[in-house]
């Protein structure tokens, strides 16, 4: 491998620009080295606008260049796992964009091939790196949260179904709707926060109420108004994890209630509590007698979380480590989705099904 880690983009849609600016801050070791997308006329004007030397006209090409070392994949969810796949399989390193699968089987497949291949699979969950997260993860490492047995997670947009009618809102393509879409993320950082519980079992819920209506619309994404809207707007859920602790989490695209588009977490510890929500991040307590509330500030050198995963992602492939958002904390959440699809279908409680 040269000094720089060459970089191959595939898919050239919204995430792939912040993908493509977030490694400008890492010049020095990174090297956006080619694109593609199924769109080519998309991936040029992205290699125009960002000087990438190379354009594909298609993922198989760019995975043949043994010039690229690793992908970040920026694709429509149903394309996550065949092309992680082949990814690998191609001896490149992948970022992989949430959430890792479509499914809990897609999930299990990555997992497979990135056991055979040895190679770094990383999911781009990067409200991990956020100051809040770190900060979190350390009291509850140190233990000066005590037992975290319940926590609370959501994400509520009031009006914010991304791309009516386009691979957002058909299921066969992206999965879901803010389960899959937010509530991925919520997920994620909840479990890593607690202390990398186990889920064992699922209550959940799915509606969906304004998509089919087509209102609740936002603004990410481009519609297709010769497209359909077949996902849910809204999910609750109630999640028992392997060492008796609870999480409930509620997400919506679109709903008759404040929506400040702020994702949250609520930790409740035995000795003390957190809230990180938008800016905020509070510990909550009881010293001396009496009910205390923190309020932690910023950090001065506080960076960009997707800086930070950028880098940790650079440094798993430079040091041959196990990201943090490895491939087994990626099929954690897909089965946790699963289930709580299947919960909602079914309208009782399901386990969660480890068998890989
Ligand atoms: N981490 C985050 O916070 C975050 C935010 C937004 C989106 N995402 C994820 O990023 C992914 C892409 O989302 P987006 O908003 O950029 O979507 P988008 O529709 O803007 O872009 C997707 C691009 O992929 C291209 N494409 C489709 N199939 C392809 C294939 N087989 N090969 C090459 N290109 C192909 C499309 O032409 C399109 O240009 C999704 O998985 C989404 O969940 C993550």
């Amino acid at each position: 491998m040269s000094k720089n880690v060459r970089i191959g983009i595939i898919g050239a849609g919204g995430i792939a620009h912040v993908h493509i600016n977030t490694f400008k801050e890492l010049a020095e070791e990174v090297e956006i080295a080619a694109i593609t997308d199924i769109n080519v006329a998309l991936a040029n004007e992205a290699a125009k606008a960002f000087q990438i030397p190379k354009v594909y006209d298609n993922a198989d090409l760019l995975l043949d260049d043994d010039q690229i070392d690793a992908v970040i994949l920026c694709v429509p969810n149903r394309f996550h796992a065949p092309l992680a796949i082949e990814a690998l399989h191609s001896g490149k390193h992948v970022l992989l964009e949430k959430p890792m699968g479509i499914n809990g089987e897609a999930a299990k497949d990555i997992v497979r091939a990135q056991k055979e291949t040895g190679k770094v699979l990383m999911v781009a969950h990067q409200m991990r790196w956020r100051w809040q997260s770190l900060e979190i993860r350390k009291q509850v490492e140190n233990g000066d949260l005590g037992k975290i047995y319940h926590a609370k997670t959501g994400w509520i947009r009031r009006k914010g179904i991304p791309g009516w009618g386009s691979w957002f809102t058909q299921k066969e393509m992206s999965g879901g709707g803010p389960l899959i879409d937010l509530g991925v993320h919520m997920l994620d950082l909840s479990l890593y926060l607690m202390g990398d519980p186990k889920p064992v079992s699922v209550f959940g819920s799915t509606y969906s109420e304004f998509g089919p209506k087509k209102k609740g619309l936002g603004n990410w994404g481009r519609p297709n108004w010769e497209g359909f809207f077949d996902v849910e707007d809204f999910a609750t859920a109630l999640i028992k994890m392997d060492d008796g602790s609870t999480l409930s989490l509620d997400v919506s695209w679109a709903l008759n209630m404040e929506g400040d588009d702020e994702p949250y977490v609520k930790l409740m510890g035995s000795e003390g509590g957190a809230l990180f929500k938008g800016e905020r991040l509070t510990f909550f307590m009881e010293k001396f007698g009496r009910l205390v509330d923190v309020n932690a500030p910023a950090p001065e050198n506080n960076h960009n979380e997707r800086v930070l995963l950028s880098q940790h992602f650079i440094e798993c492939i430079k040091e041959g480590k196990t990201p943090i958002t490895s491939a087994l904390s990626g099929l954690k959440t897909n089965l946790t989705i699963d289930a709580i699809f299947e919960s909602s279908r079914l309208g009782r409680e399901v386990p969660i099904d480890w068998d890989i």
